[in-house]
């Protein structure tokens, strides 16, 4: 109202009052203000679970794990041992018996008889034997006998050049059986290098 003289004339101040509401009419209107804020609200029920998403890149390889521990033994090595390998070491064996050989190469089971020339079995099972004669002139007839039964022979004549022959099998034998080597005739050419061995393959 300062501004305004108080005026005892009603006209003038209905006028002043129209003057001052045009005033207003042309004032740009206050920009609004937020609202006040209302409290917010309960929370509503959870979703159902969305759709499974695409398969991710593979991952790296892991490191190799720790080494396992050792395997029992396999059922196919036989548990009990039995071998012989032997060699002649002097020429021309006597004929007609098991051949006596003079060198000792393996006997550790002690299978094979050095001093009569003969293996006996001690584990029933399934055995290699196998011989290489060494030949020098005349005919040699040498046969691989079990229990005076020839099992496999061979037969070589030579004139004056070395020559070997072999000859091997395979006997399943029983405990007792005996095998040997023998030549069968005085006049042989078997010479100093000549072997006899065997060995078990498996027990029966
Ligand atoms: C016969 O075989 C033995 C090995 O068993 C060898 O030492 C020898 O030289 C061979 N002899 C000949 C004539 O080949
Ligand atoms: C070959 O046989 C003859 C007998 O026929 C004998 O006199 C000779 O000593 C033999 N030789 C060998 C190397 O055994």
């Amino acid at each position: 109202m300062n501004g305004f003289p108080l005026s005892p004339t009603p006209g003038v101040w209905i006028l002043a009052v129209s003057a001052t509401v045009a005033v207003q009419e042309k004032t740009p209107l206050a920009p609004c203000l937020p609202g006040p804020q209302g409290s917010t609200g309960m929370r509503g029920p959870q979703g159902p679970p969305g759709k499974q998403g695409p398969m991710g890149p593979k991952g790296v390889s892991g490191q190799p794990g720790p080494t396992g521990p050792q395997g029992s033994p396999g059922k196919c090595s036989p548990r009990q041992k039995s071998a012989f390998a032997v060699k002649l070491a002097k020429n021309y064996p006597a004929a007609k018996q098991p051949i006596i050989f003079h060198q000792i190469l393996y006997n550790d089971q002690q299978h094979f008889d050095k001093a009569r020339g003969i293996f006996t079995c001690q584990i029933p099972g399934v055995y290699y034997f196998g011989y290489n004669v060494e030949l020098y002139r005349n005919t040699t007839v040498i046969q691989l006998m079990k229990n005076s039964q020839a099992v496999i022979g061979s037969y070589q004549t030579t004139l004056n050049s070395y020559e070997n022959m072999s000859g091997s099998t395979v006997l399943k034998l029983e405990k007792g059986d005996k095998v040997w080597l023998e030549v069968n005739q005085e006049s042989n050419g078997a010479t100093h290098t000549s072997y006899f061995l065997g060995y078990l393959i498996f027990e029966i």
